[in-house]
């Protein structure tokens, strides 16, 4: 039996709801293009901790995460109170209150280059203000950023191909091109350069070099751009400053969002105070930006927030969950090793599955095995295949290409997964569904 009949036998409830939702939802059944599978995934009905359950009964240890908000795991104890206290006293007030500028202190607290503040329903809402404050304050329309760099789905954050977008003022140029960095930011045209923290998709599936990220910093300073660092994933889940606070970077706006509300929907919006100060109210009227917003810094999302950030604050829900993360990439490197097979883990708290010839083994750091962004993207067919097999062994990835960890992971889950992982490529292999790659390149 392939593994997609046995998939299908072993989850009809999913089945049944797969089918009603084709009925609503034009994506194939999905309300998140991330949640395509093929045939269809598992439609899960609760979680806890590390762990998922779907209709169908099934178990699996957890590595979608919130597509990467839930650095503290599902239900941790602290940011359900939280939301429980205040869902009884107003989820939604309309007004201004005290838990915002508690959350705000936080936030600042963590955040050096955090001056000003402003709240935004998901991360991509603050990436969408921080362009247009960057314009505002230049009084420059063009937009810069980089390849498989993702910023959110909106015209200006998308890839400028995708039907029905308009980006008539967005370039986009391949990541560490340096060249088409100075040719583009020299012409003095540039309100603001975007970059992913970490690197692009998810904490760097293709790393940034340190050396190309200060450089690209110094030259939108020098041509009078604003630098735009996009932590909406590595914010708080690559350290309490999130990544660009590990780098010593100092950009003049970041943007973020999942971590930073414990699993609840929010952006957030930090920079300098004077290009923030373009939301300022002043003369005459139709000189600055208002920025209004059903849901922003609603009380409930504040109070999660304030519970999240209170326990990140002090790094060390980043230093476990990275310390897992490096026991994953070891403890599975060293068994694809023995096994011959040319499949790798890296990355630090999100850890991506790299399928292709090893340049070079992963380092204590998390890199990757390749300094080929190519290479490093490649195998997306695979690595769904492989993500049906691995839910087949009770693991729940997020399309077989990434783990996110959060502090909820234990050896004993890591251990299962790696012991699964191992399996389910013997499996997939076997029966034909994936092919090996030579084991070096030529
Ligand atoms: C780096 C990055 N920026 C922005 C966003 C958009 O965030 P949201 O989905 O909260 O709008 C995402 C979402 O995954 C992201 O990964």
């Amino acid at each position: 039996m392939s593994i997609i009949d046995e998939f299908v036998k072993s989850h009809p409830r999913s089945k049944q709801l797969h089918e009603r939702a084709l009925a609503h939802f034009a994506a194939r059944g999905v309300t998140h293009v991330g949640r395509i599978w093929e045939p269809f995934g598992p439609y899960m009905t609760h979680a806890q901790g590390s762990r998922i359950w779907d209709a169908d009964g099934c178990e699996y240890i957890e590595y979608r995460n919130g597509h990467g908000a839930l650095i503290l795991g599902h239900g941790h104890p602290d940011v359900v109170k939280a939301i429980q206290d205040q869902v009884t006293k107003g989820t939604l007030c309309s007004a201004s209150h005290e838990l915002e500028i508690e959350w705000a202190d936080l936030i600042k607290g963590m955040v050096p280059t955090a001056e000003r503040i402003e709240f935004f329903a998901c991360g991509q809402e603050a990436n969408m203000m921080g362009i247009r404050v960057a314009r505002a304050f230049t009084g420059r329309t063009k937009l810069l950023k980089f390849e498989e760099n993702f910023h959110g789905w909106a015209d200006e954050l998308t890839s400028p191909s995708v039907p029905g977008v308009v980006s008539k003022e967005t370039r986009v140029i391949p990541m560490h091109d340096l060249r088409a960095l100075e040719d583009e930011l020299s012409t003095e045209q540039y309100a603001v350069v975007l970059t992913e923290g970490g690197g692009a998709h998810m904490s760097g599936q293709v790393p940034w070099d340190p050396d190309f990220i200060r450089a690209a910093g110094r030259l939108a300073g020098k041509h009078g751009t604003i630098w735009l660092l996009d932590e909406v994933v590595t914010g708080f889940r690559d350290g309490p400053a999130g990544w660009g606070g590990l780098m010593g970077l100092k950009p003049d706006l970041t943007t973020f969002g999942k971590s930073v509300a414990g699993g609840m929907p929010a952006g957030v919006l930090t920079g300098r105070a004077d290009v923030m100060g373009m939301l300022a109210p002043r003369t005459p009227p139709g000189s600055w930006i208002p920025h209004s917003g059903t849901w922003n810094a609603m009380p409930v999302v504040c109070a999660a927030g304030i519970a999240a950030c209170k326990l990140l604050r002090s790094g060390s829900v980043q230093r476990q969950v990275n310390s897992t993360g490096a026991y994953m990439r070891q403890t599975a490197n060293k068994a694809l090793r023995e096994c011959g097979y040319n499949w790798r883990l890296y990355g630090r708290s999100i850890i991506h599955l790299y399928f292709g010839p090893v340049d070079f083994e992963v380092d204590d750091a998390g890199n990757p095995p390749t300094r080929d962004a190519r290479k490093m993207l490649a195998g997306g067919e695979e690595k769904q295949r492989l993500g049906l097999y691995l839910l087949q062994h009770g693991i729940h990835t997020h399309q077989g290409r990434m783990f996110i960890l959060s502090i909820a992971h234990t050896k004993d889950d890591i251990n299962r997964t790696v012991d699964a992982l191992v399996k389910a490529l013997g499996e997939a292999m076997a029966d034909g569904s994936i092919g090996e790659l030579p084991a070096q390149t030529p």
